[in-house]
C-alpha cells in the first residue's frame, strides 16, 4: 500500500511518485489550496492538493484530524520562502494526485501536540491515541533499539536467552506478591515472579553458565515515579565469575549502550562502599552529578547545650551531620529554608537547623542562625574549619537516628542540587559495593538488604556471630542517583543458605516448605555463581530523560496500579469464582474484620 514512510521523504525523491499512508496530523485550507500534514511513525510530510483535480480536492477537503488516508503524489522542492528548516521533510512537499480515505476518526479526546499538557488519566484511557505522539513514538523506538543492542551484546558474549515461568511460587524480593488462584488445586495459589531469581540460579546448577532474559516482574508495592507493579528486568546470571568479572562485563554492556545509542562516553565507573555512600551522600544511590557532601559533626556536638544535637551525638545509633551549600545565602530566601524544613519532615526529620555564614572571621556576630547561641565559640570554630566554610555559605544540619538524618539530608542534597542547578556533569554512573548483609529492624529482627540468596563475604560461623555487621557480595549500578541495577554473588552451598535463613528467622520447616527445591539443588553440584538485573524501564527513562516510568511503557498502570483503558483489575463472574473455590466477602463483613 505504501512506497515510503512519510517521515522519510527527502530531496532525493524529487520528481518521483510516492505512495504514502498515515494519519492526518493537520489539515489547512489556504485560499483554495489544501495542505495536509500526513504523519506516520517516521515523521510528518506536507501534502498539497489544488482544485485542478476536483474529485481528489473534494476528498482532501473532507478529511479531518486522525483520519487514515492513502496519498499518491509527486515529490517536489519547496521554494526558499516556504521551506521549513525545523522539519526533517521541510525541504520538500508532496503534490497530491490521488487520495483515498482508508478510515475516518472521531475528534480525538486531546490534541496530539506535545506542547499541550493533558491529564494523564485521559492519556492513559486513550493510550492508543496517546502513543501516536512523537515523544511516545520516540521513547518506544529507543526502547526497541536498546533491547536489540542488549540482546546482541549478550548473545555475542555467550549468554543464552532462556524463559522462566510466570506462574510460580513466591520469590522474596521484598514486595507483596501478586497471587493467581489455582482451579485444579483447591485453595492453592501461584505467585507471579517478583524476579526470575531462583530459576536463574537453578539454570546455573544445570550448567547453562551464562543466562539472560528480558523478563517481566511483578511486585505489589507502593508506586512512585520510577516504579510500576509490572516492570521489565534485563536479568543476567553467570557461573564461575567473581563479582569483579560480573561488574566488568555488565559495565561494558552499559558503556557500549550509551555510546551507541546516545553517543555518550562513560569512563570507568567509580566504586564506592555502601558505608561511604551513606556517610557522604546520605543514600545508597548517590547522585554524583551534585558536588555537595554531608559532613559528620557528631563528635563536636556531644557537650553542647542543645539537646536536639547533644542527644543524638551521644546515641551510638544517632547521627549529627552538616550539609554546606556554597554561596547559598544570596540564592535561598527564608521561605526556601522553611520549605526545605517541610521537605525534610517527609523523611522523619523534626527540624532543619541552619547557619548562614555572613562573616566567617567573626564567630560572635558573623554567623546568623537560630541555633548558634547554643554552640560555644570553640565548637563554632571547629565547625567552620571542618566544613571549610566561606562567607555566603549556608550550612544545614540534621540530628536524629542515623537513618533519618542520612535520608533527610541525602534527599535535601538532591533537592538543592536540582533547585540551584548545581550539576557538574550530565552523567554520573557508579557502583555501590560492600552492602551490609542485613538490615536490623526494631525489635532485633533482621531482613535481607538485597535478597536472602546473596552471599556474605564471611564464613557461616562469622555471619551467625555478627549478623548486624556482616557485609555481602552485592553490588548496585547507580546512574544519576537512580538504582539502575543490582545483583550479587550468590550462596552456592546449603550450609550458608541455612545460616542466612536462620538469621532471617525462617525456621527449618518453613525453609523446606518454601525453598526445599533450592536447598536440594544446592546439594546437587551447584557451581559458584552470581548475576545482576537491570531495570529496563528505568534505563529507558534515564536515556530518554523522561520524568515518569509510565512514559517509557506502552501500556502502563496508573499510580493506583490499575489500567484505566481496559478497566483492569475487573470483576469476574460468579461461575469463575465458583470454579476457583473462591467466595468474596461482602463489604460489610470486610469492615467488621
Ligand atoms: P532488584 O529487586 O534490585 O533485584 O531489582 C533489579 C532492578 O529492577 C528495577 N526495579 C523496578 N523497576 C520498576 N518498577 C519496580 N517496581 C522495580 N523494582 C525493581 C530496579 C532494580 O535495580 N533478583 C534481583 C537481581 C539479582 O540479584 O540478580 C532483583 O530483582 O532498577
Ligand atoms: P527548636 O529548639 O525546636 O525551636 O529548634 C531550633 C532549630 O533547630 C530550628 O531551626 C529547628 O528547625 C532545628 N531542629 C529541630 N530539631 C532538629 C533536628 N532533629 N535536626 C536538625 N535540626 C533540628
Amino acid at each position: 500500500m505504501r512506497s515510503i514512510y512519510c517521515g522519510a521523504v527527502r530531496p532525493a525523491q524529487i520528481d518521483t511518485e510516492v505512495t504514502l499512508c498515515g494519519w492526518v496530523d493537520r489539515r489547512r485550507d489556504h485560499g483554495g489550496v489544501i495542505f495536509i500534514d500526513l504523519r506516520d511513525r517516521d515523521g510528518i510530510v506536507q501534502v498539497v492538493f489544488d482544485p485542478d483535480d476536483q474529485a481528489n480536492f473534494e476528498l482532501a477537503d473532507k478529511v479531518r484530524n486522525e483520519y487514515v488516508i492513502q496519498v499518491k503524489g509527486i515529490v517536489r522542492a519547496r521554494s526558499e520562502a516556504t521551506a521549513n528548516k525545523n522539519m526533517a521533510t521541510g525541504e520538500i512537499e508532496v503534490y497530491g494526485k490521488a487520495i483515498d480515505i482508508l478510515n475516518v476518526a472521531q475528534t480525538p479526546p486531546f490534541q496530539l501536540d506535545s506542547h499541550i499538557s493533558v491529564g494523564e488519566d485521559v492519556r492513559l484511557k486513550h493510550r492508543y491515541i496517546d502513543l501516536r505522539r512523537l515523544d511516545m513514538q520516540r521513547n518506544l523506538r529507543l526502547r526497541s533499539s536498546i533491547t536489540t543492542e542488549i540482546r546482541n551484546f549478550l548473545h555475542d558474549n555467550g549468554f543464552l536467552d532462556i524463559e522462566t515461568p510466570i506462574l510460580t511460587r513466591a520469590t522474596p524480593e521484598g514486595a507483596r506478591d501478586y497471587l493467581v488462584p489455582s482451579r485444579t488445586h483447591e485453595g492453592k495459589f501461584f505467585a507471579l515472579p517478583q524476579s526470575p531469581q531462583l530459576f536463574k540460579q537453578l539454570l546455573m546448577v544445570s550448567g547453562f553458565d551464562r543466562y539472560y532474559q528480558i523478563a517481566k516482574c511483578f511486585r505489589d508495592e507502593d508506586l512512585r515515579a520510577d516504579r510500576q507493579p509490572e516492570f521489565t528486568q534485563i536479568d543476567i546470571e553467570t557461573s564461575f565469575m567473581s563479582e569483579d568479572e560480573i561488574m566488568a562485563i555488565t559495565e561494558t554492556m552499559i558503556r557500549k549502550l550509551f555510546k551507541e545509542t546516545l553517543n555518550v562516553e562513560f569512563g570507568d565507573f567509580p566504586r564506592m562502599t555502601f558505608a561511604e555512600a551513606m556517610d557522604k551522600y546520605g543514600s545508597d544511590k548517590p547522585d554524583l552529578r551534585i558536588p555537595l557532601q554531608l559532613v559528620e559533626v557528631k563528635d563536636l556536638m556531644t557537650e553542647v547545650d542543645f539537646k536536639v544535637f547533644s542527644a543524638p551525638a551521644k546515641d551510638p545509633k544517632g547521627r549529627v551531620a552538616a550539609l554546606k551549600v556554597p554561596g547559598a545565602a544570596e540564592k535561598l530566601s527564608r521561605k526556601n529554608i522553611d520549605d526545605y524544613t517541610k521537605f525534610v519532615s517527609i523523611y522523619g526529620a523534626r527540624g532543619l537547623a541552619y547557619i548562614k555564614v555572613n562573616d566567617v572571621t567573626d564567630l560572635e556576630e558573623g554567623l546568623q542562625s537560630p541555633i548558634v547561641k547554643f554552640l560555644p565559640l570553640e565548637v563554632r570554630k571547629a565547625l567552620m574549619e571542618r566544613l571549610e566554610a566561606q562567607n555566603g555559605d549556608i550550612i544545614f544540619f540534621g540530628a536524629d537516628k542515623g537513618k533519618i538524618v542520612s535520608e533527610a539530608l541525602g534527599a535535601l542534597r538532591c533537592k538543592i542540587g536540582a533547585d540551584l542547578a548545581l550539576y557538574t556533569t550530565e552523567w554520573a554512573p557508579m557502583w555501590v559495593v560492600d552492602f551490609p548483609m542485613f538490615e536490623e529492624l526494631d525489635g532485633g529482627k533482621f531482613t535481607a538488604l538485597h535478597h536472602p540468596f546473596t552471599a556474605p563475604s564471611c564464613s557461616p560461623e562469622e555471619l551467625k556471630a555478627n549478623p548486624a555487621t556482616a557485609l555481602s557480595r552485592a553490588y548496585d549500578m547507580v546512574v544519576n542517583g537512580t538504582e539502575l541495577g543490582g545483583g550479587s554473588v550468590r550462596i552456592h552451598n546449603q550450609e550458608m543458605q541455612h545460616a542466612v535463613f536462620e538469621i532471617l528467622g525462617i525456621e527449618h520447616d518453613e525453609q523446606r516448605e518454601k525453598f526445599g527445591f533450592l536447598l536440594d539443588a544446592l546439594s546437587h553440584g551447584a557451581p559458584p555463581h552470581g548475576g545482576l538485573a537491570f531495570g529496563l524501564d528505568r534505563l529507558i527513562m534515564l536515556m530518554t530523560g523522561s520524568e515518569s516510568i509510565r512514559d517509557v511503557i506502552a501500556f502502563p498502570k496508573t499510580q493506583s496500579a490499575a489500567c484505566v483503558m481496559t478497566d483492569a483489575p475487573g470483576a469476574v463472574d460468579t461461575l469463575q469464582l465458583h470454579e476457583l473455590n473462591i467466595a468474596l466477602k461482602k463489604k460489610a463483613d470486610k469492615k467488621a474484620d
